[in-house]
């Protein structure tokens, strides 16, 4: 099976397509036929890449991590997206998805954000190549993120508040398409992860394909061998996830690891697990595992993380899941913050809180002493700190064996 790209409709097996309004269909069907002739041409690509190079700073390292290899005795590399120019692996896609829409003929920008990266990365793409940028952000997260909205803000974005629902990423997508299918010549929506409809989930995953790309070619050169036993990512849409695993899908001798958000624990019912606790739905414009009740309404989710705290799954992973081609492990909130403190001082390195759930997953699985485990450090903790310093005066933090 192919796993890294879907059928012509859009389909990972049962996964995918697209099912959006009729208001949408010109949008999403001129994206169709012509994101890949586009994006494959020789002038994107140069201008892209000296982009991604130039400006963002990649390629970023491959880090071996010595002290935490020391402690899980395995061989831990940490593929180092923090140290992305903006502070997250979001700003490979929303570089190349602006890009994308300049060519399109657009002039307005919309986007939805979680934990804020996605939001900054596209105002901070809009303001390089003078576009309009509006943010559509849930107010709860508003709050919980504050320094990625200042950062919005100053960047020149427009961020408007989601009310409805939990206040968060499901709740500012529905936004976002609301005012897309308002909207329909002008703008471009910059979806922020491998959902949406088709070919939202290719396009994102090619952007972000970067990732996987420099992994095979930084291990060749410091470990001799171009695939590791082990790739992990967390998974909130599943961008960074999809871009970590994308060279690897298709190669057997590599086993594929995805860390959910579990929330207080997938029984508690505040948790945002998707293939522990989602069934067949279809959610923001393509067909996959969503938390739903037997009827059909969206089951609200949640996770200390703003990124993960989403009800659906993208469908590159929803087959993955299917297939039993990854391996998926739900990740409480205590264990992300302790895997977030364990990084920091074992490594000097503060990691966003959605990167921490990849972190954790050391603890649940063993490894082989000679094992290559790659794990995607996503993002850094900044945005997080808040957070972080509340756990600190409760007390707490594992830093011992
Ligand atoms: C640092 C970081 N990692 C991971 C994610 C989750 O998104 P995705 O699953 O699309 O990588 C986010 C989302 O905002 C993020 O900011």
């Amino acid at each position: 099976m192919n796993y890294k790209n879907p059928d012509e409709n859009g389909y990972y097996g049962e996964f995918g397509g697209a099912f959006i309004p009729e208001m949408l269909y010109p949008n999403v069907e001129e994206l169709q036929k012509s994101y890949i002739d586009i994006i494959e041409s020789e002038e994107f690509r140069q201008e892209y890449q000296e982009l991604l190079k130039n400006y963002v700073g990649r390629a970023t390292p491959l880090y071996f991590s010595g002290n935490l290899s020391r402690k899980y005795h395995t061989k831990i590399y940490l593929k180092r997206e923090d140290l992305n120019h903006t502070g997250a692996h979001k700003i490979n896609n929303a570089l190349g998805q602006v890009l994308l829409a300049k060519r399109l003929g657009k002039s307005r920008i919309i986007a939805e954000t979680g934990a804020g990266q996605h939001g900054v990365a596209t105002a901070t793409a809009c303001a390089l190549l003078g576009l309009e940028c509006i943010v559509y952000m849930g107010e709860v997260d508003i709050q919980r993120q504050a320094p990625n909205v200042g950062r919005m803000k100053m960047l020149g974005a427009e961020v408007i508040p989601a009310t409805s629902g939990s206040k968060t990423l499901k709740d500012a997508v529905n936004e976002a398409l609301r005012d897309w299918i308002n909207n329909p010549v002008t703008t471009h929506y910059v979806i922020g992860s491998v959902v949406g409809p088709h070919p939202f989930p290719d396009l994102v995953a090619r952007f972000q394909s970067i990732i996987s790309q420099e992994i095979k070619e930084q291990l060749l050169e410091q470990a001799g061998r171009e695939n590791p036993d082990y790739v992990i990512a967390c998974v909130g849409g599943g961008s960074n996830a999809a871009g970590t695993f994308y060279h690897f899908v298709n190669e057997e001798d590599v086993k594929i690891i995805a860390a959910e958000a579990g929330g207080f624990g997938v029984d508690s019912g505040k948790s945002a697990a998707t293939t522990f606790l989602g069934t067949l739905g279809v959610l923001h414009g393509s067909k996959s595992l969503v938390m739903q009740t037997p009827d059909g309404q969206v089951i609200e989710p949640h996770s200390i993380s703003a990124g993960l705290d989403y009800p659906g799954i993208g469908p590159f992973h929803a087959n993955l899941f299917r297939e039993k081609r990854a391996e998926f492990f739900s990740i409480t909130d205590e264990e992300a913050l302790q895997s977030a403190f364990e990084l920091t001082r074992l490594e000097g390195i503060i990691p966003a809180l959605e990167s921490a759930h990849a972190l954790a997953v050391l603890d649940k699985k063993e490894f082989k002493e000679d094992d290559i485990v790659v794990i995607c450090l996503s993002g850094r903790g900044d945005k997080d700190m808040e957070t972080y310093l509340k756990k600190l005066d409760e007390g707490s933090g594992k830093t011992e064996d």
